[in-house]
């Protein structure tokens, strides 16, 4: 697959929530498409969708309508187990709360996706990432024993070690000092060049958003601007893709370490 493949493809994304006999929609129509290698920030007020629109693409949660389609891959056809393979395979996810494991050091959270796929070099290569993350002297210390900033590095390395085909971001940044901040900056996109994945960035931080190829920006829910729009494929049109049944294990369009 070459580089003007569709990484992630979003059709009609909606979701809501009903609460007390009411309908709140926090996402709306959202429509868009990611070719593979590229990098997009998705922006906008707090409450906008940000957050929601991510955990869709990634496979962490499920739209009220619409349709994903992530790495070759139509989300909404999976069961919850092969849902969960997939995004180990092909999906890296940093969390703004970090999400570490309290009971595991370091080096530990950073194996678990690896070890989850059966990697019996996990161990090295989660070493080599820490290294890479500045975290080297660190790797057996536990979340509790580490700052905010390199608790989210771990969580950067952890995201990273199974190579995957999309990395999803929430607010990589937004908990770190301008020093820790540009070296995040810097992995995510290292990343991106050297290793051609495809990055999905919610940000306020506007190096990080400066950054990205695209600028996806939310108000309410849907699509207020999009500066990738005039020059991506329209999204109903038909895709050069694996079909959605493909095995899991095929390589990914764009990733090329
Ligand atoms: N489980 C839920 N039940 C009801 N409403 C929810 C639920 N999860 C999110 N929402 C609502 O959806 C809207 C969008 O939330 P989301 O977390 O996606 O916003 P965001 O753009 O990421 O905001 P922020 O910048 O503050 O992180 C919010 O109004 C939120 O209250
Ligand atoms: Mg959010």
């Amino acid at each position: 697959m070459g580089s003007n493949n569709v990484a992630l493809k979003a059709v009609h994304l909606t979701k809501t929530y009903s609460s007390a006999g009411r309908e709140l929609t926090v996402l709306d129509d959202v429509s868009f498409e990611l070719a593979a290698g590229t990098s997009c920030a998705v922006v906008g007020p707090s409450g906008s969708g940000k957050t929601t629109l991510l955990g869709l693409c990634a496979g962490l949660d499920r739209p009220t309508s619409g349709s994903v389609q992530l790495a070759g891959f139509a989300l909404e056809e999976q069961s919850e187990d092969r849902l969960a393979e997939i995004r180990n395979k092909h999906v890296g996810f940093v969390f703004q709360t970090f999400q570490l494991i309290p009971t595991l050091t370091a080096l530990e959270n950073v194996m678990v996706p690896a070890e989850l796929r059966g990697n019996r070099t996990a161990a090295a290569r989660a070493r080599e990432l820490l290294e890479i993350t500045g975290l080297g002297d660190r790797a057996d210390h536990y979340p509790v024993q580490l700052s905010g900033g390199e608790q989210q590095r771990v969580g950067l390395a952890r995201a990273f070690i199974n190579e995957p085909h999309v990395l999803f971001a929430d607010e990589p940044t937004g908990n770190l000092d301008a020093d820790t901040s540009h070296l995040v900056v810097e992995l995510l996109f290292d990343l991106n060049r050297v290793a051609g994945t495809t990055l999905m960035l919610v940000t306020h931080d506007t190096e990080l958003a400066g950054e990205a190829g695209r600028v996806i920006r939310l108000r309410g829910g849907r699509i207020e601007s999009d500066t990738g729009k005039t020059v991506d494929a329209p999204v109903d049109a038909p895709a050069n893709e694996p079909p959605g049944d493909a095995p899991v294990d095929e390589p990914a369009a764009g990733y090329g370490r």
